[in-house]
């Protein structure tokens, strides 16, 4: 956190700690507890009619970014449940564990990796059972089977990944694509988490936005590892979140998915207020070509049996130059939309305290993710003229930006509120702009104020509104 003292006036740059987001959350209409009519879910939020919003701008930016601005990234969207054979042969049914352990004295349950100096998180007792596999995707049953039909057993994904791989040959050939290429997808996920918490950062069913970059087995992986990486850093802040805020965590060998050969974690300081402050934002793995070849029909063991005797297809690439057949590696960036948004929320919270004591909350999220550019205010709610100007101008700016139109209070009292949920412009028509056809636009982050011409108004937001620009990326190596 960053405390600045400009002009006399105290602004804390950062929230000092999740609790501070999940109560403007729920103040503002960005996320709420679900489920709450029925005394809650835990661990499950609903989001409201800014926080949709703002998921919607984190998911079309990342899109915008990938598939739309480079020239190599194609997207999907496949199921949410797949054919149960994907998880046995992904490795998810084998080895998709949480371990778990009870206490013996207060019968808590607790995932053994997440305990510190063996001491029970509940009641200080060191009296464990022995660690035991949970799986942690959650099931479910297809059709209308009798309960115990192990055979109508099925999965919510646990990783979008997944149907990526599985849709590798479709995609490749419908759309002519060459190594090196990339296919994203962004959708839901589910993991029977046995410890969810701290808001919206672990939770039982999350979105992830996922990308496979499918590269040839001896391209430079640990290279592309880096890359993406950077990559990645840089799309974060075109997103307002503060580099100083971003650690990169180079994954030890023991810790590695069964996949994986390199892991890079890029983590958030989700925990300001802690000495251990860092957790997972997004991960970027080189996946080998672990997937591509394990759903594959051709692939022997060393034995020289089949790998996947239940697979139709083999999910080869030929490469015309080499005139080689082989599976092609993969380098994968897979992040959480949740876990961004609250990044974003936690870096774009700032509090202003003027010279009287008075605190307001501003929230300087980049104007790409504020889930309402503009507000248009009227002045006098009782002067039917300038109403009816204001809602025009909501009416034509519309179809260019998101914007509302509000006149549930005082001019002050509307500043701040749009202040507070991330709006970066208030437009206010007054008495003058009758007779001279102009507005005042306020600007969120330095409250200054200018005259602009309603003829002159889209265009003038839609350029200060311009996303932050990424530079053109580099070619892979
Ligand atoms: N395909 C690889 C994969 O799924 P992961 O590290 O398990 O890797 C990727 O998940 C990202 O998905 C995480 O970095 C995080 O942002 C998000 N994520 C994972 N589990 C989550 C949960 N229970 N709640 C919210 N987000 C989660």
């Amino acid at each position: 956190m960053l405390f600045v003292l400009l002009c006399g006036l105290i602004y804390f740059v950062a929230a000092p700690n999740i609790d501070t987001i999940v109560s403007l959350a729920k103040r503002r209409g960005f996320v709420f507890p679900s489920s709450e009519v029925y005394g809650g879910l835990g661990s499950a939020w609903d989001y409201g009619p800014l926080g949709v919003e703002l998921c919607n701008n984190v998911k079309q930016s990342w899109w915008r970014w990938l598939v739309y601005e480079r020239d190599d990234i194609d997207g999907v969207d496949s199921s949410i449940i797949l054919n149960r054979l994907v998880w046995k042969y992904s490795g998810h049914e084998a080895t998709f564990n949480d371990w778990l352990i009870d206490c013996r004295k207060c019968k808590g349950r607790f995932r053994a990796d997440k305990i510190v100096d063996n001491k029970c998180p509940s009641c200080g007792a060191s009296d464990w059972t022995e660690a035991r596999p949970f799986n942690t995707m959650l099931q479910t049953k297809l059709g209308a089977v009798a309960d115990d039909d192990p055979t109508a057993l099925a999965y919510l994904r646990p990783e979008t990944a997944q149907g990526i791989f599985i849709n590798f040959l479709n995609v490749q050939t419908t759309m002519r694509r060459k190594l090196p290429f990339g296919i994203a997808q962004v959708g839901k996920s589910f993991r029977n988490e046995v410890t969810p918490g701290n808001f919206i950062l672990r939770t039982r069913e999350f979105e992830q936005m996922e990308m496979e970059y499918f590269v040839s087995p001896s391209a430079e992986h640990s290279k592309l590892v880096d890359y993406w990486v950077e990559q990645y850093l840089e799309w974060f802040g075109s997103l307002g979140i503060n580099r100083e805020n971003l650690y990169l965590y180079e994954v030890p060998k023991e810790e590695l998915a069964h996949y994986s050969k390199r892991t890079v974690d890029i983590m958030y300081r989700y925990f300001p207020e802690r000495e251990k402050p860092w957790e997972e934002l997004m991960g970027i793995a080189w996946r080998t070509d672990f997937d591509l070849s394990t759903h594959s029909k051709n692939r022997l063991d060393e034995e020289g049996k089949r790998i996947n005797p239940d697979s139709t297809e083999d999910l080869s690439y030929f490469d015309e130059p080499t005139k080689q057949r082989f599976y092609p590696h993969v380098i994968e960036p897979a992040a959480g939309v949740n876990r961004t948004v609250l990044a974003a929320l936690m870096d774009a919270y700032s509090e202003r305290t003027n010279d009287k004591g008075e605190t307001r909350v501003i929230l300087k999220l980049s104007p790409q993710l504020a889930p309402i550019k503009a507000a248009i205010l009227p002045l006098a709610k009782n002067k039917p003229e300038i109403v009816g100007m204001a809602k025009a101008i909501k009416r034509s700016l519309q179809p260019v930006l998101r914007a509302v139109y509000d006149d549930t209070g005082g001019i002050g009292k509307l500043y701040a509120r749009q202040d507070e949920i991330g709006t970066p412009f208030c437009i206010t028509v007054d008495h003058q702009s009758l007779e001279d056809e102009a507005v005042t636009v306020r600007d969120r982050d330095t409250w200054e104020q200018e005259r602009i011409k309603v003829t002159d108004l889209a265009e003038h937001l839609q350029k200060r509104l311009k996303p932050y620009p990424l530079a053109t990326p580099p070619e892979p190596i």
